[in-house]
């Protein structure tokens, strides 16, 4: 149900984000690995086997960078992509009377500002296109954003604005036929969670009904599925992958 789509996934060069790439890739899109980290961006495309992929270097917080990536996925497909995953994300945390500006500042302008202009980019070249209709962008979020966490208000507000954009988005961009929805990850085996302290996993493993961290697969499927016609009648919704942890 995506085969045959392009499909840009910012984040692509680790966790979540490069585990929508293969799958994506597997069921037949091809896929646009973006990421800071162009290097592990590469190492995603080399991954999926097939030069029908492509890697691009993107800042998610500059507007140029990103409209930059847009223009070199329509030279190579000759179409916008109509399949949008925005993955890039960063914590920076501390706890508020500590957080400095600057990290409050650096977490808003990726988490928040990166989707905002990674959708903005990617809804004016679908609709000049007229191709809106079965496009399908999805947010990650964070089950953060919901709950908030001590130490992470730049993140969890981060997250909980990208919730408010991601319904905004849906209701704006609806007369095009393009769907705007959001995940909600809770906690994760990715590089994101890996300097967590053990001891810090242990107590929120405890409260996780599963009793266990997801997997970046178990995120990514999801993902795939709102991408996916399977999903077509799911919109401005907020899908929490936590294993029950609210
Ligand atoms: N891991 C978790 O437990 C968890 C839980 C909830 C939500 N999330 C969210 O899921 C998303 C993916 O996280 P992950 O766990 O895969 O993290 P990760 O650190 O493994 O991957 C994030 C990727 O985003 C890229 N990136 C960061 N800033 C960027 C920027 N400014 N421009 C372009 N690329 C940038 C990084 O280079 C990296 O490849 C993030 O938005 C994160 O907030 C993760």
């Amino acid at each position: 149900m995506v085969a045959g789509k392009v499909a840009f996934v910012t984040g692509a060069g680790s966790g979540i984000g490069r585990e929508v790439c293969r799958i994506l890739a597997k069921q037949g899109a091809k896929v646009i690995a973006a990421d800071r980290n162009l290097e592990n961006a590469t190492n995603t495309i080399t991954s999926l086997n097939d030069p029908g992929h492509l890697a691009l270097n993107v800042e998610v917080s500059n507007e140029q960078s990103i409209q930059q990536a847009f223009k070199s996925a329509i030279n190579k497909y000759l179409t916008p992509p109509t399949i949008i995953v925005n993955s890039a994300g960063i914590t920076r945390d501390q706890f508020i009377l500590k957080l400095s500006n600057e990290d409050f500042a650096k977490v808003l302008d990726v988490n928040l500002k990166g989707t905002f202009y990674v959708i903005q980019t990617a809804v004016k070249e679908i609709v000049n296109a007229n191709i809106g209709i079965g496009s399908s962008i999805v947010n990650v979020s964070s089950i953060i954003g919901k709950t908030g966490n001590m130490g992470q208000a730049n993140y969890a507000a981060s997250k909980a604005g990208v919730i408010a954009l991601t319904q905004t988005a849906s209701l704006e961009f609806g007369q095009f036929g393009i769907r705007v929805n959001a995940v909600l990850p809770g906690f994760i085996e990715t590089p994101m969670t890996e300097t967590v302290p053990d001891n810090v996993k242990q107590l929120f493993i405890q409260k996780i009904p599963l009793h266990r961290m997801g997997k970046p697969e178990e995120v990514a499927e999801v993902i795939t599925f709102l991408a996916s016609s399977k999903s077509s009648y799911i919109n401005g919704a907020s899908i929490e992958v936590t294993g029950g942890l609210h």
